[in-house]
């Protein structure tokens, strides 16, 4: 199954994906997680895509789509992949979808993870990220009172974009290039939108239900 997860940051993109590749057996695959790797790693793709990312600007698209063709390109995603942050604006998502049919492959299903701007600014506030890992937790709703991971015992990190300004800009970079999106892959028929509020599991479920009847 080739499938996208659309929404706006703090939806819960990189929360479902997690669970949601793992139901399907595919692989995920995250640009930011990919930025913020080569970021930490010091590589010349992490200082650069790190100037626009500090801003809650979106990585220039010649630099994002060769980091996702070579992604593509490897081993564990012929068969499929859940992309979770890509494509970001309309000229991606075309270019994702001459890059595919190039492969003669094509996605089967976009799923919009909808909620609204107060919650978003809510859970990003309280987000911390395992260094080790990569599992997504909110001090709030997961009650994490130390910096540990529950999962592998690393140590949790904010996000540096996570501060409340640059949470703002990036819902305005979201509205502004991303949403086009949404009229995009509904003309195409393949948009299925999931209610992203409520527990983490419930959303789970809403959107396995959402993606079954697509998934071969
Ligand atoms: P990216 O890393 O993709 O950030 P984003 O789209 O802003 O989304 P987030 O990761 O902030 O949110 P999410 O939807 O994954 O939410 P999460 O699951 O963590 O991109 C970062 C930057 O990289 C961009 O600004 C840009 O510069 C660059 N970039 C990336 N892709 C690019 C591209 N294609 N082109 C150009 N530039 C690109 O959840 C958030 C919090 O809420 C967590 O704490 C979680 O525990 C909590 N939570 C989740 N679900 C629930 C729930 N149901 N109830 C309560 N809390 C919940
Ligand atoms: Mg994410």
């Amino acid at each position: 199954m080739r499938l996208v997860l659309v929404g706006p940051p703090g939806a819960g993109k990189g929360t479902q994906a997690q669970f949601i590749a793992s139901n399907l057996s595919i692989p995920k695959i995250s640009t930011g997680d990919i930025f913020r790797a080569n970021v930490s790693g010091g590589t010349e793709l992490g200082k650069l895509a790190k100037t626009y990312m500090d801003r809650g600007d979106l990585v220039p698209d010649e630099v994002t789509i060769a980091m996702v063709r070579d992604r593509l390109s490897e081993e564990d995603a012929q068969d499929g992949f859940l992309l979770d942050g890509f494509p970001r604006n309309v000229p991606q998502a075309e270019i994702l979808r001459d890059m595919l049919k190039d492969w003669e492959q094509k996605l089967d299903l976009v799923l919009e993870l909808v909620v609204d701007d107060e919650e978003v600014v809510r859970r990003l506030a309280g987000r911390r990220t395992c260094s080790q890992c990569g599992r997504i937790w909110h001090v709030e709703f997961d009650d994490k009172r130390d910096d540990i991971c529950d999962v592998c015992g690393g140590t949790l990190f904010q996000r540096d974009d996570d501060k409340e300004e640059t949470v703002r800009h990036r819902l305005e970079v979201y509205q502004q290039q991303t949403s086009p999106l949404i009229r995009f892959y509904a003309e195409e028929d393949i948009l299925v939108g999931v209610d992203a509020t409520g527990p983490v599991e419930e959303v789970t479920q809403r959107a396995m239900k959402a993606i079954r009847p697509y998934a071969g």
